[in-house]
């Protein structure tokens, strides 16, 4: 099949079970896995994966955001960059393979063809971006989105909650390998978990990703009357909090009613809580995914003016901030009738499935062919530390990377 069939014997490297194991323990929040964009742990994580690039036969070089990068150059200046990567992020008290998963399957990917001794036409780049999940900054893709040049003033102006910008973040960061070279972007490809049930049910280890849903990211402030819990009579009060709660019940029956729609309130602060003291002022996100753009802004619309409604019938104040809006974005149907061809020569069959959830490979459609690869996970689990996917199942994506990767089909103007 191609300059390189890899299809041979297929064992489930030990190395993916152990490098998983040994990222899982890097962790900004013990004993749960948190790792956030150029945190503490993230740098440790970093320094773990670049000697896993080295022993793959990778130059290793690092951006101004963070972003790790593994780098085979063809010898060719004149030729095209095929990426391969995933984030190494991860949200609150995380499943280990979230992210990891795929940058340590290109690795091992790479490993085998630099093993292989195969000569490339192309430079590949396997990528572990630094922030896919968003957790510091509410965003989502910074990673990424620095990686193709794409990060714009809007969001390095974004800020956390010690009030430190995206834009300060990245230009206080001080790199610990050589920056990476210019590039010429040919291709990405990004083998993640599935994060749902398809595969499992269908009884299958592997799946293409033919869309992934666009994502809108709301921030709601809601300003009330601090007061004394004792003293306040219930007819007197304007609570934040009982008026955010009437939202998130919103989100929840506005959602349920919006075909194929999700929303979420995953996050909701108090300020200055106290048990004895009415809640003055409540900030709570949502998270709002469809795989069609204009199904979600016309939903957000009818949702924010809702949530307006509803606070100012308990005479409180609101702001709505949009940290993220990120659109849904196309597979390359080329890409994926490839990928899917490698997937049918190993398992018979393979599904073709929209994400829900968002990835890196939204971020680098913006400037060149993507597609996905998805791995079965038990029950569909992830973003919990339960999360699982299987060593033999794993292995399967690393052969198959391996082999898309040695056969990359390159555009006609490539
Ligand atoms: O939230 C998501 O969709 C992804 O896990 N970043
Ligand atoms: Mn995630
Ligand atoms: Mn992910």
């Amino acid at each position: 099949m191609g300059l390189l069939d890899l299809s041979g014997k297929l064992s489930a490297d030990p190395r993916i079970q152990g490098w998983l194991d040994e990222l899982n323990a890097i962790t900004d929040e013990p004993p749960g896995l948190t790792r956030t964009f150029l945190s503490p742990a993230l740098g440790r994580a970093k320094r773990v994966v670049a000697g896993w690039m080295r022993d793959a036969g990778l130059d290793v070089f690092e951006d101004q955001a963070g972003n790790l990068i593994g780098r085979r150059d063809c010898g060719n200046p004149e030729a095209g960059t095929v990426a391969c990567g995933s984030h190494i992020d991860s949200v609150r008290n995380a499943g280990r393979f979230d992210g990891p998963m795929g940058v340590v399957a290109g690795i091992l990917a790479m490993d085998r063809i630099s093993k292989s001794g195969l000569k490339l036409p192309y430079h590949v780049e396997i990528v572990a971006f630094a922030d896919e999940e968003g957790v510091r900054f509410q965003t989502t893709y910074l990673g990424s989105r620095f990686y193709i040049d794409h990060l714009g003033e809007l969001e390095k102006a974004v800020a956390d909650a010690e009030g430190v910008t995206v834009g300060q973040a990245i230009a206080a960061h001080v790199p610990e390998f050589p920056s990476p070279p210019a590039r010429e972007l040919a291709g990405y490809v990004e083998a993640h978990i599935e994060q749902g049930p398809v595969l499992e049910k269908k009884n299958l280890a592997l799946g293409v990703v033919t869309a992934i849903a666009g994502q809108t990211r709301a921030r709601v402030v809601v300003r009330g009357k601090a007061g004394h819990a004792g003293t306040t009579p219930m007819t007197m009060r304007r609570d934040a909090l009982a008026g955010a709660a009437e939202c998130v019940l919103l989100v929840e029956k506005m959602g349920a009613a919006a075909k194929g729609l999700v929303a979420t309130v995953g996050q909701i602060d108090v300020r200055t809580p106290a048990s004895n003291v009415i809640p003055g002022e409540v900030q709570f996100t949502i998270d709002i995914r469809h795989a069609d753009n204009a199904e979600r802004q016309r939903f957000c619309r009818s949702l924010f003016a809702e949530i307006e409604k509803s606070l100012h019938a308990r005479k409180l104040e609101s702001r709505i901030q949009i940290p993220l809006a990120a659109p849904a974005a196309k597979c390359s149907p080329r890409l994926c009738d490839r990928l899917a061809e490698v997937v049918e020569a190993r398992q018979g069959s393979c599904p073709r499935l929209v994400s829900g959830a968002g990835h890196d490979a939204v971020a680098l459609a913006e400037v060149t062919e993507v597609v996905m690869l998805f791995v079965r996970c038990r029950d569909g689990l992830s973003h919990h530390p339960e999360e699982f996917a299987s060593n033999e199942d794993i292995a399967l994506a690393v052969d198959t990377l391996a082999d898309f990767l040695a056969n990359f089909p390159l555009s006609e103007n490539a």
